[in-house]
This record gives C-alpha cells, sequence and structure tokens, in this order.
C-alpha cells in the first residue's frame, strides 16, 4: 500500500507540470509545443500573400478563419468589402493554397482552436470580427477607444492595438490602445 501511495505522488508531478504548461491561457507565448515556443496563431510565412493581402490592411493570419471563408472570399474579390481586391490568376491559385492550407480548421494554434470552437451556426465568417471567439475578448472596449478613435477607427486594424500581431502573438502584455495607452483591466 505504502510503495503505490509514493509512486503515485511522483507520477503525478510530471504529469501536473505538464498539463498547466499545454493548458496556460492567458501567456500564447507561454504554450510549449515539444519544448519550443509556439504563438497563439501561426505567423504569415508567404511573401506573396503579404503583398496582396496586407497592402490595404494587416495581413490577416490564415489561421483566423476556416477553409470555407477563404474559399468564399477569394470567389468575391471584385466585391471585397467595397473595395476591388482582385489579383492576377497565378497569384490567385497560390494565394488560395496558402490560405487553405493554413485554415483554421487545419491549424493546431491554440487561437486557431477557439475560432473553430467559437463558430457556432457560422460555417463560413466572411469577417474575423464577427466571430464568437472575438467578440467575447473585445466585449469590455468602449467606442470612444475604437470607431471615435481616429488613430484606430475599426476592430479590423489588430495591429493598431496588438503590437506584436504580425509575430502572431495578441496576448493581453502586449496590447496598447493608440492614444489611450497600455490595456489593463
Ligand atoms: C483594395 C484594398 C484591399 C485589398 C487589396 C484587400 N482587402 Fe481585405 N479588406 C478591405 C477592406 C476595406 C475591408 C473592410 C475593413 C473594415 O471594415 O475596416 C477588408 C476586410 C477584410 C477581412 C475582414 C476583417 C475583419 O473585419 O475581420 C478579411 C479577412 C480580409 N479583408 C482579407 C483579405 C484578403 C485575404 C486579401 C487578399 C486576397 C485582401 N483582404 C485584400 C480592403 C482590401
Ligand atoms: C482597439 C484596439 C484593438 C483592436 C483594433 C483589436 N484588438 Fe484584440 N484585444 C484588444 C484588447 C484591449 C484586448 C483585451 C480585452 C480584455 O482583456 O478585456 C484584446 C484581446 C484579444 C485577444 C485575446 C487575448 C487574450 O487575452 O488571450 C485576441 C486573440 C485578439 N484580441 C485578437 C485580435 C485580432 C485578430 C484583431 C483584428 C482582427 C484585434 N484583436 C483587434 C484590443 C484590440
Amino acid at each position: 500500500m505504502k510503495r503505490a501511495y509514493w509512486f503515485s505522488m511522483i507520477a503525478a508531478v510530471p504529469l501536473l507540470t505538464l498539463g498547466s504548461l499545454s493548458f496556460g491561457d492567458d501567456d500564447d507565448d507561454g504554450v510549449l509545443k515539444f519544448w519550443k515556443k509556439q504563438p497563439g496563431i501561426a505567423p504569415v510565412i508567404n511573401p506573396l500573400y503579404k503583398e496582396e493581402c496586407g497592402s490595404c490592411h494587416f495581413a490577416y493570419q490564415p489561421g483566423w478563419l476556416p477553409e470555407q471563408s477563404w474559399r468564399d472570399m477569394m470567389s468575391n474579390l471584385d466585391s471585397h468589402f467595397g473595395d476591388n481586391a482582385e489579383v492576377n490568376p497565378a497569384n490567385h491559385q497560390a494565394i488560395l493554397d496558402y490560405l487553405v492550407n493554413n485554415s483554421a480548421d487545419k491549424s493546431d494554434h491554440r487561437r486557431s482552436k477557439k475560432i473553430m470552437q467559437s463558430l457556432g451556426s457560422l460555417t463560413a465568417p466572411q469577417r474575423i470580427t464577427e466571430t464568437g471567439y472575438f467578440k467575447h475578448e473585445h466585449d469590455e472596449i468602449p467606442d470612444s477607444l475604437v470607431e471615435k478613435n481616429d488613430k484606430v477607427a475599426s476592430l479590423s486594424h489588430c495591429n493598431a492595438c496588438h503590437q506584436d500581431a504580425e509575430q502572431g502573438s495578441f496576448s493581453e502584455g502586449n496590447i496598447k490602445i493608440p492614444g489611450h495607452g497600455k490595456w489593463d483591466d
């Protein structure tokens, strides 16, 4: 009896440690995968995508939306939120492939999984900002800091507030709202 008790104590220690490392929630850079740091969302690594889809706004990481969202968006680029965002046919296929292969439903990054879990009846949202996960994370920010703030204007401008958005890090410690300063709630 005594020996079994000690064995279970010793076995529990590494298990508990592992658990807290992989499921820690408030710091996306704290997530360890195979002992390497992994950002909350996979950063954009495709230069063509960055150039074509990052000229009007932040180049959103493909892991923010599921495959069907990107397919629908890419087939309607001539009327893209009131703009024409068409790209030439050769680039079109390459960008679509990149988006599909790295979409939220194929990514094992923590925030992509959260987006997928939050979709509910939305099968192919065209905005990250309309997903349940996004809305839940931003519902406490007053209008005066977003729409009524010239330096931000819209929640779609991720990198206006998230200092390390390009690196795929959106943790609360790296948020600065222009004209307001560090976010501490
Ligand atoms: C000609 C300018 C332009 C180009 C090029 C462009 N977009 Fe956009 N995009 C917009 C505008 C305008 C909006 C709406 C932004 C807003 O509401 O503040 C938008 C919004 C988006 C959103 C929704 C953001 C949210 O609110 O969650 C996504 C996703 C997106 N674009 C992806 C892309 C992709 C992928 C490409 C490349 C194929 C692309 N965009 C190229 C102008 C552009
Ligand atoms: C007006 C500034 C602002 C903009 C623009 C903005 N965010 Fe945020 N975001 C915040 C703030 C502030 C929080 C923390 C909210 C809280 O703690 O109540 C946050 C939280 C988050 C979180 C959760 C962080 C955590 O606690 O784990 C994610 C993920 C995120 N934002 C992604 C995005 C994405 C993607 C975009 C663009 C589509 C975006 N944000 C645009 C201010 C902004």
